[in-house]
């Protein structure tokens, strides 16, 4: 009763109300919601604050870096808690929520702010971007364990392919692979590198992860390698990648844990500072994905890199039918 009467109170207020339905949409930061919201920032922070004490909300403070998401899982990717926001109060937001409203263009605005900064950023860094992500990164040795997750099948989207670097390796595995990438500089590299290698049954489309450049159910296995970080809006994508998903069909990603080196990330152009594995479990889990396993790989000989996480799933397929992953070996 207690938990139920603290929630309650704490969201009974029209602006926290907002906010908690802004929050819906994605992790935003203050400046963000002060935007979405149109009123003043000192208002934003003082009712963020007291959303955040009364542990409805989450905040992920990395360098400069402060961003706020409704709090879900207990913080450790173990089971909804019974204090956090609960579902109830969520359909009701959700319910409530006028697409077409003020608030809901301005959440619209501001992602595809985020969208036009990361695309300027890739089109300015594309020649020598793969020299620039191996100084930053070192080798990607978790590329490997990556491809033995994504197995074989028939047709496997490359999400966010870049300058196409595992194209090559999905080639062998599948009969169709398509790369999809929002900048079309990244994309002419890629190309050139499919020319290069005459690599067959391989497509590149220009497109938003938001927005696959895909036919419902037409990939059986997507893979996004390094991606998420880049990302203006994860759970959208993930709701867009269940889509373009078969039933039942594998999403495998690769992606750099949660850290906080600030110069690192504005290196690789990054909008998220890494993820926790187990918050873009729930974040798959609430777009109709199952069986999601995380792995957490080390950091090689214990350096400062950010470690690597592999995250796979599967869309529910209705039928309890899960695409298997190759088993290599
Ligand atoms: C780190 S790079 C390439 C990673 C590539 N998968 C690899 O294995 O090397 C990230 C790529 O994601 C693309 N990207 C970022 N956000 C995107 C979005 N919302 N929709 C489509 N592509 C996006 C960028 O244009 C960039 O080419």
């Amino acid at each position: 009763m207690e938990a139920i009467l603290r929630i309650l109170k704490a969201a009974a207020d029209p602006n926290r109300l907002r906010i908690l339905r802004v929050l819906c949409a994605g992790p935003f930061n203050v400046a963000e919601l002060t935007e979405i919201l149109a009123v003043g920032q000192s208002t934003v922070s003082r009712h963020l604050r007291l959303l955040s004490e009364a542990g409805l909300v989450d905040v992920r403070r990395a360098g400069t870096w402060a961003y706020y998401s409704l709090r879900v899982t207990d913080g450790e990717g173990g089971a909804r808690e019974a204090d956090v926001l609960p579902d109830e109060l969520l359909s009701l937001l959700r319910g409530r929520w006028d697409e077409e409203g003020p608030d809901a263009r301005a959440v619209e605005r501001v992602l595809r702010q985020r969208r036009e900064a990361t695309s300027v950023f890739f089109g300015k860094a594309a020649e020598g971007w793969d020299r620039r992500r191996d100084r930053a990164l070192g080798p990607p040795r978790h590329v490997d364990r990556l491809l033995e997750l994504v197995g074989d099948g028939e047709t496997v989207v490359d999400l966010g392919t870049g300058t196409g670097v595992l194209l090559e390796r999905l080639g062998p595995a599948f009969g169709r692979v398509i790369g999809i990438d929002a900048s079309p500089e990244m994309l002419e590299i890629a190309r050139g590198r499919a020319e290069e290698s005459e690599l067959a049954r391989t497509e590149l489309r220009l497109g938003q992860l938001e927005h696959l450049p895909l036919s419902d159910g037409e990939a059986d296995t997507m893979v996004a390698n390094l991606v998420l970080h880049h990302v203006a809006d994860p759970p959208a994508v993930f709701r867009e990648i269940r889509r373009g998903l078969s039933h039942g069909g594998r999403l495998v990603i690769a992606d750099l844990e949660e850290h906080d080196d600030e110069s690192f990330w504005k290196s690789l152009g990054a909008r998220w500072p890494g993820f926790r594995p187990e918050d873009v479990r729930e974040w798959l889990l609430a777009a109709g994905f199952e069986s999601v396993r995380t792995e957490r790989l080390p950091t090689e000989n214990g350096g400062p890199r950010p470690a690597v996480w592999l995250v796979a799933a599967a869309r529910s397929s209705g039928n309890g039918t899960i695409h298997q992953p190759r088993r290599n070996g």
